[in-house]
């Protein structure tokens, strides 16, 4: 079966395509490298021991995406993760937002629909469940958007939704709760451009010296420790449930055309967890110091996973230790490099 991945050369594209390789499925990807690097393509191939075919492509480009997507041959399904990602940016650049996720999704959707590609797994995110009660399973209502980039993830399940109506098109949208880590061989991982968004690549910056300290952001929050608590999970095992999710599709294991999952471990940790495994597993001094709350953060949130488990057969093989030693391996290369 042959796979196609877009934003391939990203974080958890590059996972995805090391375990589709792993078990025997073709790629073709596609990546504008917006926010990723074309060496990518060449760690994926050391580490997997195969080649797969790739075309600088820019999904915001019908004409582009179209021509290439007709030039495949045999392409069973799309994998797609090519979108923008930062929270922030997506508030003073909505229109950037906008244009790439929704429309770049449309673009993929009818070049699809015109090449007879039947078959869909697509980056969904927690935060469309914006403040809800842990554990939070996928009939959680889905709130108005606090966010430019949640509305694009809303948006682009309701599109897709739509399309799995009106045409054959099936669907599986994945909510990634928090992924962390990277590949065991550290020569892929998270690559963040500038000042991480996120807390584990923050950590592991600090701890290698390149920034001076980590800010906590809030520990009067209403949890055990005060400070807030996310599901993190290792990319690894994101980058499986897509193996998983490629699967239910192709034996029509779904009941409805548009199915969605959570992917979580079902455990939130707090911040100061977090810290704690990272300096367990690192043998590090973490420098940081608790700071005012950041506008925007919800207070905790972690998965109800048990739909994953019974419908895509999956079940995560990681704990935050193993993520966050995994992290560190990466961040470690990182710095010889
Ligand atoms: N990492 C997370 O914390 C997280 C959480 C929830 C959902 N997601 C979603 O998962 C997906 C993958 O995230 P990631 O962390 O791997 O991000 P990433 O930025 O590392 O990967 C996305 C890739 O898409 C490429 N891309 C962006 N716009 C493109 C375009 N117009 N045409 C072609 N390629 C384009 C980028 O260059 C990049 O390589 C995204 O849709 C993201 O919104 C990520």
């Amino acid at each position: 079966m042959k796979i196609l991945v877009t934003g391939g050369a990203g974080y958890i594209g590059s996972h995805t395509i090391v375990e589709l390789l792993q078990e025997g499925y073709d790629v073709v990807a596609l990546d504008n490298f917006d926010n990723s690097y074309p060496s990518v393509l060449e760690n994926i191939k050391s580490i997997s021991g195969k080649n797969f075919d790739f075309a600088e492509v820019d999904i915001r480009n019908k004409t582009q995406l179209k021509q290439f997507i007709s030039e495949q041959k045999d392409i069973a399904a799309v994998i797609h993760f090519a979108a923008s990602k930062a929270v922030g940016e997506s508030v003073a650049l909505p229109l950037k937002y906008y244009e790439n996720n929704v429309a770049g999704t449309v673009n993929l959707l009818e070049a699809m629909q015109e090449n007879g590609i039947q078959q869909i797994v697509f980056s969904s995110s927690c935060t469309v469940y914006g403040e809800a009660t842990p554990p939070v399973d996928e009939n959680a209502a889905i709130p108005v958007a606090q966010s430019p980039y949640g509305n694009t993830k809303q948006i682009c399940e309701e599109v897709l939704r739509d399309q799995s109506n009106a045409t054959n098109l099936k669907v599986v949208a994945l909510r990634y709760f928090n992924p962390i880590g990277a590949h065991e061989s550290a020569l892929i991982g998270e690559l963040p451009i500038g000042v991480p968004n996120n807390l584990v690549p923050y950590i592991t910056q600090t701890g290698i010296g390149k920034r001076a300290t980590l800010t906590v952001h809030g520990n009067d929050y209403p949890t055990p420790d005060g400070t807030c608590i996310r599901d993190y999970i290792h990319v690894v095992d994101i980058a499986k449930a897509h193996v998983a999710a490629i699967d239910f599709l192709a034996k029509e294991k779904y009941h409805n055309p548009f199915s969605v999952f959570n992917l979580g471990t079902g455990q939130g940790n707090s911040v100061l967890e977090v810290i704690q495994a990272f300096e367990a597993v690192s043998g590090v001094k973490l420098n940081y110091q608790i700071g005012p709350r950041r506008s925007g953060d919800i207070i905790q949130i972690y998965a109800d996973c048990q739909k994953a488990w019974d419908e895509l057969g999956w079940k995560t093989l990681y704990d935050l230790e193993q993520s966050m030693a995994s992290a560190w391996k990466w961040e470690q290369a990182l710095a010889k490099k």
